[in-house]
């Protein structure tokens, strides 16, 4: 996991404030106190301060050098329910409302980031992924320039695929059904995220039923549509669509179907049609592919927020805020 390596060397060098909204739970204790001992970030857990020391102690976890910020009386809380009623009034909230909705973790944490008082922000551990995104999106929104926050997996396969036997698939955590522009965006802020955090050259391959027009189908269009897409919006991106998982991995199959394609046989990254097929997808090659699996990173987001899935080890989480600071340091630095 070489890669790996060097995204925790990098975290490291650049010391983010990660802030962790659910600050009591015991996986994130447990990967607070390895942050903290292998000084990946600065952490911020939010919370009750006495039930988090408590639920600390309890479990044996010493997470002395993170900062516990309780949203329900700190100081901050004026200001950003300022900046919250600036940033919604065209929906109508109300100050009274924003200081109610910053009670909770989940719309406290984003009002850091959004004020910059935190760098990013990783939750998920109890709390479904709609619960962590919608926050996010309605008060820290999209990167300039992007319309659509979408989540990639680093899939750790084996070294005959991909770039150094990982592969990128995407999106496997968001939008349940993007049209074409959206696909498109997804295929290059993808490449943009693979080239961040793994080095990659990124070969993207857009995936459907059908290769390079060998079935007709609405749905095969889409595909080749999204392709062409998003050649416009990156003309230097290596992509190529529609095609299927076979041709975009295997060389033999992706020179007998797409001839002519750079990216056939040897994709790096694979963007799925729909949520549907990419979530089975990506927990298919780790449960019976027994491929190691980090993600979702959350990519097109103004500043980085990372969900974890509720069935999470504490090396995820760990993993996740060393991936955190990475994207950090890439939007910030
Ligand atoms: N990119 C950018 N902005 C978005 C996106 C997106 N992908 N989706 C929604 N928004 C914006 C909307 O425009 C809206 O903005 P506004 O309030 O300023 O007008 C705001 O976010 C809220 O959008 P809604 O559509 O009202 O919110 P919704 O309740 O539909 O939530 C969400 C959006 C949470 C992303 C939803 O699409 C969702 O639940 N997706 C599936 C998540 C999921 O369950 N994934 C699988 C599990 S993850 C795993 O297994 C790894």
């Amino acid at each position: 996991m070489e890669i790996l390596k060097r995204v925790y060397q990098n975290a490291q060098k650049y010391q983010k404030r990660i802030v962790l909204p659910e600050g009591a739970e015991p996986r994130t204790l447990r990967a607070t106190e390895i942050v903290l001992n292998q000084k990946l970030a600065q952490i911020i857990l939010l919370g009750n301060p006495e039930e988090i020391i408590q639920a600390a102690t309890e479990i044996g976890v010493n997470i002395e050098g993170a900062t516990i910020v309780n949203p329900k009386t700190d100081q901050r809380r004026e200001a950003y329910a300022d900046l919250m009623v600036e940033i919604r009034k065209s929906k109508g909230l109300t100050r009274e409302a924003a200081l109610e909705l910053l009670n909770d973790p989940l719309y406290f944490a984003p009002m850091m980031i959004k004020s910059g008082d935190a760098d990013g922000e990783l939750a998920g551990a109890i709390n479904a992924t709609g619960d962590v995104l919608r926050p996010a999106l309605q008060y820290v929104k999209t990167v300039p320039g992007v319309s659509v926050v979408s989540g990639a997996f680093l899939m750790f396969v084996n070294p005959h695929f991909g770039h150094e036997g990982i592969l990128v698939f995407a999106d496997c955590a968001v939008m349940p059904d993007p049209d074409e522009r959206q696909l498109a965006e997804i295929a290059v802020t993808t490449a943009k995220t693979a080239k961040a955090i793994v080095g990659m050259d990124p070969r993207v391959a857009m995936l459907s039923f059908s290769t390079m027009g060998s079935a007709q189908h609405p749905l095969v269009d889409k595909m080749s549509n999204a392709t062409r897409i998003a050649r416009e919006l990156d003309p230097d991106l290596k992509i190529d669509g529609e095609m299927q998982l076979d041709a975009a991995l295997i060389p033999e199959v992706g020179r007998l179907k797409a001839p002519d394609s750079e990216v056939a046989g040897r994709a790096n990254i694979l963007v799925f049609p729909g949520l549907e097929a990419a979530n089975i997808g990506y927990k298919l090659v780790q449960r019976l592919g027994k491929a190691e699996a980090v993600g979702p990173i959350l990519q097109g987001m103004a500043a980085p927020i990372n969900d974890l899935s509720r069935g999470c080890s504490v090396i995820d989480i760990v993993n996740m805020v060393a991936i955190t600071a990475n994207q950090a340091a890439a939007l910030f630095d």
